[in-house]
């Protein structure tokens, strides 16, 4: 069995959650991380036993030895680093959102293309045994035909005055970093990208979106309706409503825990999902397999899916008139 070196750009706060999911993948090493300070990487190498730590990113990618990286900074810096990691020959696992917008997204496609190296969006319920349970739930015909999806995500950040998320010049903000879940999970379960969209949203004065609600319709008429928020405690739950019946998820719809089955108000059927570690090592897992068998990206969440999710991002972005600095949007 063929075993990875991963390192790690970014060791923030998701990057922790990372390092405690590989640290139990058989088939990974947690072998380097890079931070921008010496003493952070430091600190970090040592709750994980990681044996070769960076205070410079560009080395990281350098390194031979590193298999595949995984990045986990704010969104702002995804593109230009995964650029130069795909330019690197590295296999790479990047957090969502993939980047600020299409054309970067597309640029990376290209890339990892050219390269023939894994480049793959984190977006980790995508990889999760609730979501495949869901959709075959929705194949056996459980709850009829999907008329409407409706989700609603987000927490109060307004208090946490520096956080990445209410920083515009980080790309802060609801939609790219918790509106995406929605989008990304509806084009799942529906196997479409919406056709026509409806934004609203309440802009900080600083420019990013506080809160955004968004109607999009897809090409075979169903909806899918949600609600992102940076300052507001959501119920943080989804709904697939069909003509017979609803699937709920509860608290969390993202984390892919609890499915509910619900016909005319009562409980049909309850599936619970009790993680292997915390719901990271599926994406974990899912790439090594892609790199494994030559893949540039999972079946699970292509490249064209990825794309499409950027896509209408930005048709969001557009109508909410959200636009973030020229640095980060650039090529
Ligand atoms: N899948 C999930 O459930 C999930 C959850 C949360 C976040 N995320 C994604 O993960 C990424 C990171 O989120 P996070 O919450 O972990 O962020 P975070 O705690 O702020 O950590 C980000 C890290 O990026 C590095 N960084 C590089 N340039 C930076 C800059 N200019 N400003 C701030 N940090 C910079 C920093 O590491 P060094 O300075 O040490 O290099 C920092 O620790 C985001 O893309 C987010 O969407 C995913």
């Amino acid at each position: 069995m063929q075993t990875f070196n991963w390192g790690i750009i970014g060791p923030g706060s998701i990057a922790h959650t990372f390092a405690q999911a590989l640290l139990k993948c058989k088939q990974a090493k947690l072998y380097a991380v890079a931070s921008r300070s010496h003493e952070r990487g430091q600190a970090f190498a040592a709750v994980y036993g990681v044996s070769t730590i960076y205070a410079d990113y560009a080395a990281l990618m350098a390194d031979p030895q590193v298999d595949i990286i995984y990045i986990a900074t704010p969104h702002s810096h995804h593109f230009h680093l995964a650029k130069q990691c795909l330019m690197a020959g590295k296999h790479l696992l990047l957090e969502k959102p993939l980047t600020i917008n299409t054309q970067q997204t597309a640029c990376l496609i290209a890339l990892a293309e050219h390269h023939q190296v894994l480049f793959q969006e984190a977006l980790w319920s995508r990889f999760m045994p609730a979501f495949a349970t869901l959709k075959a739930w929705i194949a056996e015909d459980k709850i009829g035909a999907i008329q409407y999806i409706q989700s609603d995500i987000g927490f109060d950040f307004s208090q946490r005055e520096g956080h990445r998320l209410n920083e515009l010049t980080l790309a802060g903000g609801a939609l790219l970093d918790l509106g995406v879940y929605s989008i990304s999970l509806s084009q799942f379960l529906l196997a479409q990208n919406p056709l026509s969209i409806q934004a609203q949203a309440n802009l900080a004065e600083n420019g990013i979106d506080n809160t955004t609600l968004v109607n999009m319709q897809y090409p075979t008429g169903q909806y899918s309706q949600f609600s992102c928020s940076i300052i507001a405690q959501c119920s943080n739950s989804m709904r697939i409503v069909g003509q017979r019946g609803q699937i709920v998820l509860p608290r969390f719809f993202w984390v892919g825990e609890h499915i509910q089955l619900w016909r005319e108000g009562e409980q049909i059927e309850v599936l619970n999902f009790e993680h292997q570690q915390n719901g990271f090592e599926y994406q974990i897992v899912e790439s090594m397999r892609c790199v494994e068998a030559g893949l540039v990206c999972s079946p699970l969440m292509s490249h064209g899916d990825s794309l499409a999710v950027m896509q209408t991002m930005d048709k969001i972005r557009q109508q909410l008139g959200l636009h973030y600095p020229a640095d980060i949007e650039a090529l």
